[in-house]
Parts: structure tokens; C-alpha cells; sequence
């Protein structure tokens, strides 16, 4: 059976995080359960330039003709009959990524109203690693609190703030770098990024 990864998409900036991650990880023997919030979906069309499209076409576009090794399943927010809502479904880990901060604190909380929040609810309650991407500055002290709880309860909070150090030439390295590290924290293994000690710079 392949690996299952949850991967949440909410409405925050920074979408092409996720159109990466999704990119990559179809090239690897993984299958995605992935779920998009109805402001996930729209930022990310106002961020690609993309109009008057759904998510079927997004993904028969963007990528189908990139799928390699991983499968892709697109699952409704609101269906929470769905495999990721229960876990008795056997998924190897979950990101939101990016992170709005809504969810974020709705993940806090345990408020598990939409299959993003449940799923990430159920990868917590299973003590399956939950990397949460958000994407918010400046933080508020509620932000914080969220972010605190969310910890505690056993996630990952990692801020989409990729690093200088490794020289960047564009945007797409800095992209890779956050996608590379989001791997990592699912145990994925890849060859996206230099690594500190293994390459001059
Ligand atoms: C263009 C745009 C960018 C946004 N960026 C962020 C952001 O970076 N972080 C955030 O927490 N909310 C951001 N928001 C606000 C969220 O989309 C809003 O709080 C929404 O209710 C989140 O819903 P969701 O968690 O169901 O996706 C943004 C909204 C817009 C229109």
C-alpha cells in the first residue's frame, strides 16, 4: 500500500507552497487525500492568475500531466464522511499548508467543523505528525495562544519564512527550501534542497 498524506490548503497567502508540495510529492509512491478550503481555493486562483476555473480543472492542468509515482484524491471540504475524517483510516501524516489563521485556531480547539479541521484533528488524536504552514505576520497574542495549543497538542507549527543562507537565485528556490523542510517533517525522503554540511556553498 502507498504512503497516505493529508495535505489541507486554507485561505491564506502563499499557495504556491502548496501547488509545489503537490508537485513533488506526485513524483513520489505516496497517495494524496488532498482538501482545499473555499478561500484556500480562491487565494490560490488570485495568486496564480488563474479564472473562472475549478479545482478538477487546476489539478487536470496543473497536476495530472506532473503525476509520476503518487496518486491524487480531491476531497470535498464539507464531506465529512470522507476516509481522512476517521481515524481508522491509516494516513502516515497531515499539512495545512499555507495555514490560515483561522484554522489554525480552529485545529486548536478541536473544533472539527470542515474535513481539514477533522482531519488534522483526528492526525493529532492518532499522535500522527501535523506540520501547520502558516504564512500570518506580524502575530498576535491570539495567534500566539493558537500557536501554543497547537504545539502542546502535538503539532508542528513552521512559518513559511524560508532562510538566506543557502544563497537563493529566485523565488522557486526560495519555495523549494519550505517545501523541502516540509518534507522532512513527514519523513519523506528527497533531494530538493542543499543540506547544511553536505555542499559548499
Ligand atoms: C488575498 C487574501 C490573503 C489572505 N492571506 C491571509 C494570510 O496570509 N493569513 C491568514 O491567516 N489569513 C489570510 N486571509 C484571510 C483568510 O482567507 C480568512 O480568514 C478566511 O476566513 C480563512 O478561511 P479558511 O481557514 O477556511 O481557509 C487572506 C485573505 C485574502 C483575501
Amino acid at each position: 500500500m502507498k504512503k497516505r498524506i493529508i495535505v489541507g490548503i486554507t485561505g491564506a497567502s502563499g499557495t504556491v507552497y502548496a501547488v509545489r508540495l503537490l508537485e513533488i510529492m506526485l513524483t513520489m509512491p505516496l497517495e494524496i487525500h488532498l482538501i482545499v478550503s473555499a478561500m484556500g481555493w480562491d487565494i490560490m486562483r488570485y495568486e496564480q492568475g488563474w479564472h473562472d476555473e475549478t479545482m478538477d480543472d487546476f489539478i487536470a492542468r496543473e497536476l495530472r500531466p506532473k503525476t509520476a509515482a503518487g496518486d491524487l484524491i480531491l476531497h470535498p471540504i464539507g464531506d465529512l464522511f470522507a476516509p481522512p475524517a476517521s481515524g481508522s483510516f491509516q494516513a502516515s501524516g497531515m499539512v495545512v499548508v499555507p495555514c490560515s489563521m483561522r484554522t489554525l485556531s480552529t485545529i486548536a480547539r478541536g473544533h472539527a467543523g470542515n474535513l481539514i479541521e477533522r482531519a488534522a484533528d483526528v492526525t493529532l488524536k492518532e499522535r500522527r505528525p501535523l506540520v501547520l504552514v502558516p504564512r500570518e505576520t506580524p502575530l498576535s497574542l491570539i495567534h500566539l495562544r493558537n500557536m501554543t495549543a497547537a504545539t502542546e497538542a502535538g503539532a508542528v507549527i513552521m512559518p513559511a519564512s524560508p532562510p538566506f543562507y543557502h544563497k537563493p537565485e529566485g523565488i522557486a528556490d526560495l519555495v523549494n527550501f519550505m517545501v523541502g523542510r516540509i518534507l522532512d517533517l513527514l519523513h519523506l525522503e528527497h533531494h530538493l534542497i542543499p543540506r547544511w554540511g553536505e555542499r559548499h556553498a
